[in-house]
């Protein structure tokens, strides 16, 4: 895939358009890296994620103190107007991995940037797999996420022995959803809770140093987070207690006008400007005042 070369404005010139700087600022934090998401984890310090898919976005959070960006298969929804994440092309999320990375790299550079792989691009065999993965590491990525337990196992051993680092997602899949019978609490009940809980320790000792854990009862979640010591669960309607947070962008920020799932808040309703509401997530997060399990959580 060919890239377009960038055309940096010449000196004293600043584009009418957007946000970015011409030149990145001095970075006042390390880059996150696997290492320090592991400290991180180590330490019980919550890590902090959201999603993006624009450079202007990814430049803002990475500003905020986000430490990881997903560039989530939910911009078929958010971006492109789609009804769930089955219709999104890996060529589209190669694009919208590249506008992330070439944000980042004009603000600070410091954030960890997760590519997510969409359906039908790792679902045929590891090697395509393999192939999809490269894609969007090639884009910018630093990590790939897939969904699924069990039979996704192997494919996150492939990709971790080759050096591509993998978050893995259990709980509520949304590429899935049409097999799930909607967008619902996953892992309810011992036997529901057994498989999750026998999948996610499968996928930790695959390899997987992340794991994303979406509608999963808060009690479960918790437990899990301290079961798997080596790998970090990020929960999304999955309770306080799992490793770090992520949500969508669009939903923290309140631009959502059909029925707010119960595990946002909206941060824009106290701040006076985007970045000031993703610096209160992160603090929020970091001082374990969101999620509340009472109110966005099961
Ligand atoms: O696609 C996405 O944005 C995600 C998050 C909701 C975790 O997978």
């Amino acid at each position: 895939m060919t890239q377009a070369p960038a055309h940096p404005p010449a000196a004293g010139s600043a584009s009418p358009y957007g946000t970015l700087p011409a030149a990145p600022p001095q970075a006042v934090r390390k880059p996150v890296s696997l290492p320090r998401l592991r400290e991180m984890h180590a330490q019980g310090e919550k890590i902090t994620m959201l999603t993006a898919y624009d450079a202007t976005f990814a430049a803002v959070a990475d500003a905020a103190g986000v430490e990881c960006l997903l560039v989530g298969d939910s911009l078929g929804m958010v971006c492109q107007g789609l009804s769930s994440t089955v219709g999104v092309t890996l060529e589209t999320m190669r694009h919208h991995t590249e506008c992330v990375a070439r944000g980042l790299r004009r603000a600070q550079a410091t954030a960890w940037l997760i590519g997510d792989l969409p359906f039908g691009s790792y679902h045929e065999s590891k090697e395509q797999a393999l192939r999809s993965a490269m894609v969007l590491m090639q884009a910018g990525a630093h990590m790939v996420k897939l969904e699924g337990g069990g039979w996704t196992t192997e494919t996150v051993h492939f990709l971790v022995e080759r050096g591509i680092p993998v978050c893995a997602h259990l709980g509520l899949t949304p590429q899935t959803v049409h097999a799930l019978g909607g967008y619902r609490v996953q892992g309810r009940g011992d036997e529901a809770a057994a498989t999750l809980t026998s999948q996610a320790h499968a996928l930790q000792d695959a390899g997987a140093s992340m794991l994303v854990l979406e509608m999963v009862p808060a009690a479960l979640s918790a437990a899990l987070t301290k079961e798997l010591t080596h790998c970090a669960t990020i929960g999304i309607g999955a309770g306080v207690g799992t490793a770090g947070q992520v949500l969508v962008l669009h939903d923290m920020l309140g631009m959502n006008l059909g029925r707010m799932p119960k595990f946002v808040h909206n941060f824009m309703a106290e701040a006076h400007s985007v970045q000031g509401a993703m610096q209160a997530y992160v603090q929020a997060v970091k001082q374990q005042r969101f999620p509340v399990d009472a109110l966005h959580a099961w």
